[in-house]
Order: C-alpha cells, then structure tokens, then sequence
C-alpha cells in the first residue's frame, strides 16, 4: 500500500503523507495542504472527517464496536476497577499501584474544601436554573478563587492542579444539587471512597445520618467509569480547542460542561427519560413515537439512538443495559419506563429506517433507568455525566499542553457579500 496520498487540484498532483494510528488506523497528513496549494483547504462540517490532533488516551473502533482506555477495555475496566483508579489511569496512562491510588486519592480529598463565597455565586442563581448552567459558572468561577494559572513545565504544578479540580468538583456537583432543593450545603466525609463521598454529599438530609446503598455505589463506579473519556467528542473538544489558546485548566473544564449539556451530547440523558416519561403519558405507545422519530417533517428524535462514531453498537449502552438491570432487580423496583425504553429498542433493532442507518442505543438510552432509580432527578443526570468524564477531559486537557499543540484555529470558506463600497446614512435611502 502507497504511504502517500495523491490530490489532483487544478491539473497539478499534490502528495501527503499518510498517518498511522497504533490500531492501524489511517490519517493524510494535510498540514502542507495550505502552503502546497496556494491556499486550498478542506471542509468538513461537524469534523466528520477530520482528525484535530494524535492522542494516546482513548481507542474507539466505531465499526466493532470496541471502547478502551489507555489499551485497555471498557468491559474489563466497568467490571474491574473503581471509577478513581480507571481516573489515573486516563490522566496518567498506566492503572495505578496501590500507594499511587491511595496518594491520589489522599491529596484528593485534601483539596476537598471549597472556598466558602463560592456559596454566595450560588445564592444568586435562581432555583429554576439548569444545574448544567450552574456547574459550569461555578467550575469557571474556581478560577477566580485559584488564580495561578497552571505552569505546564511543571509536573508538580500540573499534579496540583489536577487534584485540586477531581476534589472541588464533586463539592460543586453536590452543591448544585442541594441548593436546588434547599438542602444546606455539605462538605463530605473524607473517611469515604470517592463515589461514595458524592453520594453522601448529594443525599445527606441534616438531621438523619446517611448510610451508603452499595448497590448505588457500584451503579453510579460503573456510570462514571463508562463516561470516563470518549476521544474526540464535542466536549472534550471544546476542552481541548480552550486550552489551546493556554487558557486555564478550570476554564477549559467549564466550556466543556457547556458543550456537554446540549441534547444532541451529554443532555441526551436527561431528554431520554423525559421522553421516555412523555411517551408513558401518552399512553406508552411506542410505535407512534417510532413513527414520529422516522417523519423527516416532525422534528422529534429518539434521543439516546445514534451515534457519530458507532455503527453497530456503543459497548458502554450493552453494559448499562445490564446494570439497569440488575440495579432494578436489586431494589426490586420494576420501573414502567424501563420496559418502555426496552419495547423501544426492540422495535428500533428491526425497524428498516434504523437498521438503514445503523442507529443502535448509544450509553445515554439506559442510564437515566439507574439514575432515576437512585433519586436523582433527572435535570442532575447530565451532571453526573460531567462527573464521569471529568478525568478524561483533564487528561485530554494535559495531553494537548504537553504536546504544545498550536491555538485551534479552523479555517472557513467565506461565502458573504465581495467587496462593496460603503454607503453614507443618506445613500441607504
Ligand atoms: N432518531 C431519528 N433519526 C435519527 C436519529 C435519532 N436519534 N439519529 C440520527 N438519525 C437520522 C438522521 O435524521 C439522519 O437521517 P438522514 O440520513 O435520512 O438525513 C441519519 O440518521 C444520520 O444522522 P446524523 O444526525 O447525520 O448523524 P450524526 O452523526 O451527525 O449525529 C447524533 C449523531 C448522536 C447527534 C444523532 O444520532 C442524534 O441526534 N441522536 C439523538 C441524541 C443522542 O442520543 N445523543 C447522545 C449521543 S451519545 C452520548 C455522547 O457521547 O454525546
């Protein structure tokens, strides 16, 4: 096979070189393309094309169906590893030892304090306000009460900052949470697993102690671990495009939770029990929604079908499924909406218009059954997306700083009014 490929443009052949992933996969080198050409450039909405950098983080093989970490799979990792260990392994590359995993988590929980007047930011939010809004503000106001910005040169500086943000943030996603329902706001119990901090945090009513369902517990490990990256999303993305123009670490995190929140993305979670809830209303009549879903004039989608990348199934909506399942099971609660959800998927598998367009249950369809099971309400659930792929926007995040990627920058073909004249107020008549 050539390890070039060859552009025709204007009867003039242009060589590129081509790239090759670990896994084989190929990319043409088009850096020259601009200065070789005299200026031509690609276009790609949506980037469906086009790879933004080379990363070492995160291996998806839309076609197969494959999701690992760092080399390793998402079955193993779901089944095997809690949700802070598969976080170093994300930011660091390697699963940690066990005096690597309690240092981590011990200087965790030593960042674990919020300054106080983030209190009065929160305050002023009204209760009507989307979480997702409030994490975000709150993720971008850490700047202000953290304002070093991160020396990238530095190991220990960029440790520092990267502790300091997986302990603030589940304060913050708690805070946010409670606030909304007029809970006082907590700081957690140091003595508990991380998962289980959060958990505490978000429930924990002021008179009564808590005690940990380990039930929730592995549901929500699990959750997180599957949410941990998912290479080059729109998020992690924004992540990475903020970062690139060497803004703050904090900064970045926060453009990311606003780009997470959107339905087509991380907000599908929310939208998908919410429909599942609307078609339960209507009288649980999956195939007028199935119908609505394939009518090209009515704007309704399946949310939590489809996929940019996978084309045959999400191996982390296979795992949730399962664990929907069995967190039910376990509770003994039988949820309406779950069977819903699954009438839904059964009729999508053989439905022609689907299949056509390989559109399968991507991780967001399930998960929502689990987090509804566990009292959280459902304009939360984005949240905890945001929680899970915290570690992997960080190691996102750290991985374009080291490898000094230049500002993010796309180019556009200017398709506006050529050039014209400027007309005095009295000639625009
Ligand atoms: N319901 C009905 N039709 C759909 C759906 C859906 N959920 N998703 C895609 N299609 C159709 C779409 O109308 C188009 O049809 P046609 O070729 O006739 O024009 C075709 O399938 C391709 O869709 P697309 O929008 O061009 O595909 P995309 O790769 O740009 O979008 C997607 C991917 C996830 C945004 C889209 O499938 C979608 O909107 N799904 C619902 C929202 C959702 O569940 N999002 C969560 C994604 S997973 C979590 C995450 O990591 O963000």
């Amino acid at each position: 096979m050539s390890d070039k490929a060859i552009l025709e443009l204007h009867g003039q052949k242009h060589e590129f070189p081509i790239i090759k992933g670990t896994e084989d996969e190929i990319g043409i080198d088009i850096k020259s393309l601009r200065s070789i050409t005299g200026g031509a450039i690609t276009i790609d909405p949506g980037f469906k094309n086009t790879g933004a950098c080379e990363s070492g983080i995160t291996f998806l093989d839309g076609e197969k169906g494959i999701l690992r970490y760092r080399g390793y799979s998402i079955e193993e990792l779901a089944e095997k590893a809690d949700f802070l260990e598969v976080a170093f392994l994300l930011i660091y590359g390697e699963l940690p030892t066990k005096e690597e995993l309690d240092k981590f988590h011990s200087d965790i929980k030593s960042y674990a304090v919020v300054d106080d007047d983030i209190k009065k930011i929160l305050d002023a939010f009204p209760k009507s306000a989307h979480p997702m809004g409030v994490l975000s503000s709150l993720t971008s106001a850490l700047t202000a009460f953290n304002p070093s910005s991160v020396d990238v040169s530095s190991p220990d500086a960029m440790y520092n900052s990267i502790v300091k943000i997986m302990g603030k943030f589940p304060v913050l996603v708690a805070w946010t949470m409670r606030k909304k329902h007029g809970l006082p706001l907590d700081y957690g119990d140091s003595s508990l697993g991380y998962v289980e901090n959060v958990i505490k945090m978000m429930f924990k009513k002021p008179h009564e102690e808590y005690v940990n369902n380990p039930i929730f517990v592995n549901a929500l490990d699990k959750l997180l671990i599957l949410h941990g990256d998912h290479e080059q999303n729109c998020s992690t993305s924004t992540v990475r495009i903020v970062g690139s123009s060497h803004a703050g670490l904090f900064a970045s995190l926060s453009a990311g939770i606003s780009a997470l929140w959107g339905p087509l993305h991380g907000g599908a979670n929310q939208a998908v029990l919410e429909m599942l809830k609307g078609i339960q209303a209507d009288g649980g009549d999956t195939k007028k929604y199935m119908a609505k879903a394939k009518d090209k004039n009515d704007p309704f989608r399946l949310m939590g079908f489809g996929h940019r990348v996978y084309k045959n199934f999400d191996p982390r909506a296979k795992i949730i499924k399962a664990a929907a399942d069995e967190v039910l099971a376990d509770l003994g609660i039988e949820d309406p909406i779950l069977e819903i959800a699954k009438g839904l998927e059964q009729e999508a598998l053989k439905d022609e218009y689907f299949v056509k367009r390989k559109l399968y249950p991507n991780v967001d369809f399930y998960s929502g059954v689990i987090y509804r099971a566990m009292g959280i309400p459902s304009d939360m659930f984005t949240v905890m997306f945001a929680l899970g792929r915290l570690p992997g926007w960080i190691a996102q995040w750290v991985e374009m700083r080291l490898r000094k990627e230049p500002i993010g920058r796309p180019r556009q073909i200017y398709i506006g009014e050529n050039y014209r004249p400027f007309k005095t107020l009295e000639e625009r008549g």
